[in-house]
C-alpha cells in the first residue's frame, strides 16, 4: 500500500536506517528524527524528509508525529554509549516525551515501540522465554527500557484513544552494527580473539526485525508485545557457523572462557566503573552473571499472530562479512 507516512525515530540508527530504507521500498513518505550531531550514513541522500532535533525537543517530537500513520519509535542508548543515568533517561523519559507528542496530537496513527528482549529471562528450568516472562531489569538499560514499556501499556490503555505495540527484538546481526555484530564475528573470525563466552543468545537478522516491526505495526494488537527472535545458538555453535560460513579462511576461536572468570570480573567492572565513571564490559556482577546463561527466546506468538519468521544465521552472513571486512579488516 502506497501514501501512508512514517515518523521514524532513531532513524540514523543501525536498525532505524534499515527499518527507513525498507518503508522506503514499500512506498512510504518517511519523516526521520535526526540530531544536529548524527551521522545519517547511507540515509543521507535518501528520500527521508529530516527533523532536526531530539528527544527532548518537544516541538520537533510534535511536527514529527502529528498527521503519521505510524510511528516507529527506535531511538534509545546502550551502556556502550553513555553513563547509566543518560541511559534511563534518553530511554525512559525519551519514551514519555514521544507519547506526549502522540498526545497532542489529534491525527496519529499507531506507534510501534522497540524495546528489547533483555526486559524478559526464561523462567526457573525452562529452556525459553516468552512475552509473559517478565523479569527484574538489570542494569539502567533494561531498567529504562522496562519503564518506557510501562509508559507505552498505559498510552495503550487509556481513554484518550492511544493505540501502541511493543516489539522486543534478542540480539540483531547485520551490516551497520557497531556493537554485537562486529564482536561476534570477530570472535569467529579473528585469529587474535581467541576466548569467547559460555553461554548462548538468540541471534536474529536485521531485516528479519524490520519485516517483524512492520507486521507489528500491521497485524499487532494494541496494547500487545511481541519478541523477534532469530536462532536460539550458543556462542560456542554461533561461532563455530560463522568461522565454517567464512570457508575455514579464519580460525575458529578455541577457548572457553570459564563461567566463573566471567562471574569474577564482574565485581572488578563495577568497582573499575564506579571509580573511573566509564562502563567497562560486563559492566556489573548482574551483567557477569548474565553473560554466562543462555538466554534463549521464543518468537512463537509473533509467528502465530503476525505471520513472523526469521531465517538461520548463515542467511544473514554474506552480505554482514562483506561489510564487516570492508569497515574492520584490510
Ligand atoms: N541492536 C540490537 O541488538 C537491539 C536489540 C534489542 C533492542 N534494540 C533497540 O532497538 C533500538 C535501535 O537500536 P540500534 O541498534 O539501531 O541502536 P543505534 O544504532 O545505537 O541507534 C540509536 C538511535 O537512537 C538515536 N538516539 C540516541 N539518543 C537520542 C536522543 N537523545 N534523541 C534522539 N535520538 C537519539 C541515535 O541517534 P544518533 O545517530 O544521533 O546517535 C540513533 O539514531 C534501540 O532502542 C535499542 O535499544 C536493539
Amino acid at each position: 500500500m502506497t501514501g501512508r507516512t512514517a515518523a521514524v525515530t532513531g532513524a540514523t540508527g543501525f536498525l532505524g536506517t534499515h527499518l527507513c530504507e525498507r518503508l522506503l521500498a514499500d512506498g512510504w513518505a518517511v519523516r526521520g528524527l535526526s540530531r544536529p550531531s548524527s551521522d545519517r550514513g547511507r540515509l543521507a541522500d535518501s528520500e527521508v524528509e529530516w527533523y532536526v532535533g531530539d528527544l527532548f525537543d518537544g516541538p520537533t517530537l510534535r511536527s514529527l508525529v502529528d498527521g503519521a500513520d505510524a510511528v516507529f519509535h527506535l531511538a534509545g542508548v546502550g551502556l556502550w554509549s553513555a553513563d547509566p543515568d543518560t541511559v534511563v533517561r534518553v530511554n525512559r523519559d525519551g519514551t514519555a516525551n514521544v507519547l506526549e507528542a502522540c498526545r497532542d496530537s489529534d491525527d496519529v496513527g499507531r506507534l510501534v515501540f522497540t524495546s528489547t528482549a533483555g526486559t524478559r529471562r526464561p523462567g526457573n528450568g525452562d529452556a525459553f522465554a516468552d512475552e509473559e516472562d517478565v523479569a527484574d531489569p538489570i542494569g539502567a538499560y533494561q531498567e529504562g527500557k522496562a519503564a518506557a514499556e510501562r509508559l507505552v501499556d498505559r498510552y495503550a490503555d487509556g481513554d484518550d484513544g492511544g493505540d501502541a505495540v511493543t516489539v522486543h527484538p534478542t540480539s540483531v546481526f547485520g551490516p551497520g552494527d557497531e556493537s554485537f555484530t562486529p564482536q561476534l564475528l570477530a570472535m569467529g573470525l579473528e585469529p587474535t580473539m581467541p576466548a569467547h563466552l559460555p553461554g548462548g543468545l538468540s541471534i536474529v537478522g536485521v531485516d528479519d526485525v524490520v519485516d517483524g516491526i512492520v507486521r507489528a505495526y500491521e497485524r499487532g494488537e494494541t496494547g500487545d508485545h511481541y519478541i523477534l527472535g532469530g536462532e536460539n545458538l550458543t556462542y560456542d555453535r554461533a561461532v563455530r557457523r560463522i568461522a565454517d560460513a567464512a570457508n575455514g579462511s579464519a580460525m575458529p576461536a578455541r577457548v572457553r572462557v570459564p563461567a566463573t572468570a566471567i562471574r569474577a570480573a564482574g565485581p572488578v567492572a563495577e568497582t573499575v566503573g564506579a571509580v573511573t565513571n566509564r562502563q567497562v564490559f560486563p559492566f556489573n556482577r548482574d551483567m557477569a552473571r548474565l553473560a554466562t546463561e543462555r538466554l534463549f527466546y521464543t518468537s512463537q506468538k509473533a509467528s502465530e499472530e503476525l505471520g513472523y519468521e526469521y531465517r538461520p544465521l548463515e542467511a544473514h552472513l554474506p552480505e554482514t562479512l562483506e561489510w564487516y571486512r570492508e569497515e574492520f579488516m584490510d
